[in-house]
């Protein structure tokens, strides 16, 4: 799967029917109460009848709290009993309040088509709920049963390759199918009736990572339909995918299908609709899935776990349906040094967090290993901790597991849980959970307070999927690897990064970065213009202003509609063989005052000053002595232009001075923003409320650190801070401040 950074899932593809098929088939007929068969009769109708007999003995939201809780599979234990009231028992020893229940359940609660069974749902939601824990309570059109695909095979996806698929794992439907809308929208309904008044409900988790795509005969017509809506006429349709070339011009809607290995694929045009389509149906079936749970409850919280930056859907899209965002992370600890592996982790919180600019749900995350991984690695001692406080650090309301209890068998029986195999918790895991719990405790005030970004990233879906499907100008474009370069150098200076779609607010940021911005929409260099104009600090790259949303290259010169801002015109791109460098050379005189020689590689462009002045010169080949770094005032801001992928530790200098040049304008409503010193490992997130900031830190090192910070309260020690912390390896603390600007 492509676009994912280390801390997601680099290794899995979630596009393709995984291999070792977990199937779930047919639920033993047992019910929940002491074991005794079920009387459950075909036909008999449960959903929406159940009144339920419990009061609510606490409210639905019992004060402020960072959620700590775990999917949990009671489903796959109906013949044994005893471990529901084990569970609760080692639940409460752990501090987790929520869990999640019925994402794979249908099978459970269908077992044959119109034959209900709720009885032990009722069972386990009441038991929680008399345990003080809360449901996040999800419809489970993930995964579904063997006979509704028997019946109705419509609902099994096709393949790019034009195969329909056979029954087996999950995600493995049509989300334009009638049939499964009509399925998925009737047992959601059941649920959302029956459960509606069940204290326990805390939030719907809508499905389970939507993801994939299908090429069905009914998705080629959705297609077709999607693309008159957008086109009107086949003549704009032509004209935007360019098809004069190589003979592809349409005559006749029937023509167009979707992008295939075996037809297909030159058309850039055509992908670039095709992504947006397969984004359109996804949001259309979650929509379906949430009309039918707020019918019932228009008040409880919907939520779908999202995968961070998983390229396949662009989530912005999904956001406005959405109550809260939350997401599923695993960042792949032990794959690099602790530090890099918890940037990548923290990119991904803020593309989630940024979303909806609220507080987000951590709805997964590994309490010890992941089994589809290369490698099953485990945390180290204190590595649980680290990891779960970051998510919290950049806004997570949150910590939650995949998953309570290791299954016994099937797909994930390895991968990791708070209960093992071994069924207790005399285990480290366990331990280590519960530590994180009673810390987690202590920090309820934290929750409902927002991280706001001083810096931004732009990151664009549309943009991601137009470089990565374009042919040339080089193979591997690097383009995620680069737009995390750009966040970490911003992160190091120890500030909050926001990363936002093209098209989101920037009048608040000190700095807006806009890396390798092939793909620029209409509207967005106006937006920019203005952000600059007001005193904005614009960085710009090379492979910028190329394309405009269609994929059509822009005429009269790049970088296209940015050209005047940038006061640089592009004559060429070079790109470099692995081997290559080039190098960047600082002017003797240049405005900010940088002095020395890095290093650039993969992409080196050959650019001319129009209105900007030449701060740095490529120091290599045949373009030695030509500009690679710009400046052009604009008004009372002014926009950067980087002319070659440079170096980390150039980008680091580079946001360090310009961050200066920030702090130094008053910008309206940012309010200065300055460079926070910290040791090299350490990692700062700041959340804030209108009273009070909390300074999160966390050393990612090997090393104790002393770090400065804020007077305040340390919370999860509960001792004072003097303005100054030590910090062992992967040591954490939050410190509670009052706001004032002095402390920011
Ligand atoms: C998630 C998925 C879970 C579980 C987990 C394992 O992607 O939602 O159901 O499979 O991965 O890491």
């Amino acid at each position: 799967m492509a676009g994912r950074g280390p801390a997601g899932k680099t290794n899995r593809s979630m596009n393709t029917l995984e291999t070792g098929r977990a199937e779930i088939g047919h639920v033993p007929v047992r019910i929940w109460n002491g074991g005794r068969k079920g009387t459950a009769m075909k036909g008999m109708e449960l959903g929406g009848k159940r009144a339920t007999q419990l009061q609510a003995t606490q409210p639905r939201t019992a004060g402020k709290k960072i959620m700590h809780g775990a999917d949990y599979y009671p489903e796959q234990w109906l013949d044994t009993p005893e471990i529901l009231e084990e569970d609760l028992r080692m639940m409460k020893l752990a501090h987790i309040d929520t869990v999640t229940l019925g994402v794979f359940a249908w099978a459970a609660l269908e077992p044959e088509e119109g034959f209900w069974r709720f009885e032990w749902l009722d069972r386990v939601m009441d038991r929680l709920h008399e345990n003080g824990i809360q449901v996040i309570l999800a419809t489970p059109s993930g995964a579904r049963p063997a006979w509704l695909a028997k019946a109705y095979p419509e609902v099994l996806r096709v393949t790019q390759d034009r195969q329909r698929n056979l029954y087996g794992m999950r995600m493995n439907h049509c989300y334009t199918s009638p049939r499964y809308r009509e399925l998925t929208k009737r047992i959601d309904s059941k649920l959302a009736a029956r459960y509606a008044k069940h204290p326990a409900l805390k939030a719907w988790h809508i499905s389970n990572e939507y993801h994939g795509e299908c090429h069905c005969g009914l998705c080629q017509e959705a297609f077709r339909r999607f693309l008159q809506e957008k086109y009107g006429s086949l003549e704009k349709l032509n004209q935007a995918w360019w098809t004069a070339f190589w003979s592809k011009i349409y005559t006749d809607w029937e023509q167009v299908e979707s992008p295939s290995s075996r037809g297909e694929m030159a058309v850039q045009g055509l992908a670039l609709d095709w992504k947006r389509f397969v984004t359109v149906q996804t949001k259309a079936f979650m929509d379906m899935e949430i009309g039918a749970v707020k019918a019932y409850t228009p008040d409880i919280s919907v939520t779908t776990n999202m995968i961070g930056s998983f390229i396949e859907v662009d989530y912005p899209r999904l956001a406005p349906s959405l109550d809260v965002a939350s997401m599923d992370l695993y960042p792949q600890w032990g794959s690099a040094s602790c530090r890099e592996v918890a940037m990548d982790a923290g990119f991904e919180y803020d593309v989630i967090r940024c979303l909806k600019m609220t507080p987000f749900w951590l709805m997964e995350t590994t309490p010890s290993m992941t089994s589809w991984t290369e490698v099953g690695k485990l945390k180290e001692p204190g590595l649980h901790r680290a990891g779960c406080l970051q998510a919290v650090a950049h806004g997570a309301d949150s910590v939650q597991y995949f998953q309570w209890r290791k299954s016994r068998g099937a797909f994930e029986k390895f991968h990791g849980a708070i209960i093992g195999h071994s069924g207790h918790e005399h285990t480290r895991v366990f331990r280590e959970t519960a530590q994180l719990g009673e810390i987690l405790g202590k920090l309820g005030e934290v929750a409902g307070t927002r991280c706001r970004g001083e810096a931004a990233v732009l990151y664009d879906w549309s943009n991601r999927w137009a470089i990565e499907g374009s042919m040339g100008p080089r193979k591997n474009k690097y383009y995620e690897e680069t737009v995390r370069e750009h966040y970490r150098a911003l992160r190091s200076l120890g500030l909050n990064v926001d990363v936002i779609e093209e098209g989101q607010p920037l009048e608040d940021y000190a700095i807006v970065a806009a890396p390798m911005l092939y793909l620029v929409k209409v509207g967005l260099a106006e937006a920019l213009e203005a952000y600059v104009e007001k005193g904005g600090i614009l960085l710009l790259t090379y492979f910028s202003g190329i394309v405009d949303e269609n994929d059509l290259c822009f005429q009269g010169g790049f970088p296209g509609p940015l050209r005047k801002l940038a006061g640089v015109w592009v004559e060429e791109l070079d790109t470099l063989y692995p081997e290559e460098q080039g190098r960047i050379v600082s002017m003797p005189e240049n405005s900010i005052k940088i002095h020395g020689i890095w290093t650039s590689r993969d992409y080196i462009e050959v650019i001319h000053p129009e209105t900007a002045a030449v701060e740095a010169v490529h120091g290599t080949s045949w373009y030695q002595g030509m500009p690679a770094l710009t400046s052009n005032k604009w008004e009372a801001g002014s926009v950067w232009y980087l002319a070659a992928r440079a170096e980390e530790a150039f980008l680091k200098i580079l946001y360090g001075k310009l961050l200066s040049m920030a702090a130094k304008r008053k910008k309206a409503q940012a309010g200065p923003v300055r460079q926070r010193k910290l040791p090299e490992e350490v990692e700062l997130s700041i959340r804030r409320d209108g009273t009070y900031q909390y300074f999160f830190y966390i050393n990612w090192g090997r090393r104790e650190c002393t770090v400065k910070a804020p007077e305040g309260v340390e919370l999860t020690g509960g001792h004072e801070c003097r303005g100054e912390l030590v910090l062992e390896p992967l040591g954490t603390a939050v410190v509670k401040a009052a706001y004032t600007e002095r402390c920011s």
